[in-house]
């Protein structure tokens, strides 16, 4: 069985109790090198996740018994579960949810997140419709090195947001580092651009 277990926006004392029993009992570990560090234990043999995504996925299939891949927030939410499916049976995978990086976001401002679009420019763009403008329209985003808040801001500019809407930017959500930066939308446009976090703007 190949398990596609969510281990939450990285801090251990984020991760489900049934993700901790699954990754432990693994023999096989696929993951970042992060999650791998964190995680992997003495006995399990590791495999990095690295943009070598067919030798991932070759290591996947010839140790598919006993396997878990570790994967960032939660695996239904833009991880590398829409790859694992289109190559394999899904008799063969089981999903372990995990609490997703915007859902930690939200959770951090104290903001419901039932009417936020969730959008990913993580390696991607999402459609004009979903970015446009709309009275009371709260976005939640992943970034990228592509992507970063700059470029989001200076997008957004062209979809019709306010120049005061709220930009707030998540970095490295759940360490002890975690930093949270409350912009606008002019401010973010003019300030250092920030990768690999998360966007909050309404
Ligand atoms: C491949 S996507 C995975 C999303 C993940 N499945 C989820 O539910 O959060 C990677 C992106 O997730 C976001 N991310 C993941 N962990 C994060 C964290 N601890 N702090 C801030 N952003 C994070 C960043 O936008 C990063 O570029």
């Amino acid at each position: 069985m190949i398990k596609i277990v969510g281990i939450g926006p990285g801090n251990p004392d984020y991760i489900l109790p049934i993700a901790s029993k699954e990754i432990e009992s693994a023999k096989f570990l696929v993951g970042g090198k992060r999650a791998l560090k964190t995680f992997a234990k003495e006995g399990q043999q590791t495999f990095p996740i690295t943009s070598d995504i067919d030798s991932v996925i070759r290591f996947i299939s010839e140790h598919n018994d006993n396997l878990c891949v570790l994967v960032s927030g939660d695996p239904g939410f833009y991880s590398l579960l829409d790859i694992i499916k289109s190559k394999f049976n899904d008799s063969e995978i089981e999903v372990i949810p995990g609490i997703s990086s915007l859902q930690t976001a939200f959770a951090k401002i104290n903001l419901p997140w039932h009417h936020a679009t969730l959008l990913s420019f993580h390696g991607r763009t999402p459609g004009n419709r979903e970015l446009e403008y709309e009275k009371n329209k709260i976005l939640g985003i992943l970034t990228d090195g592509v992507y970063h808040s700059k470029k989001i801001a200076e997008v957004l500019q062209d979809f019709n947001w306010d120049k005061n809407s709220q930009f707030i930017v998540f970095e490295r959500l759940s360490y002890e580092d975690e930093k949270i930066t409350k912009m606008t939308l002019e401010e973010a446009k003019n300030a250092e651009p920030i990768s690999h976090g998360v966007i909050i703007v309404f």
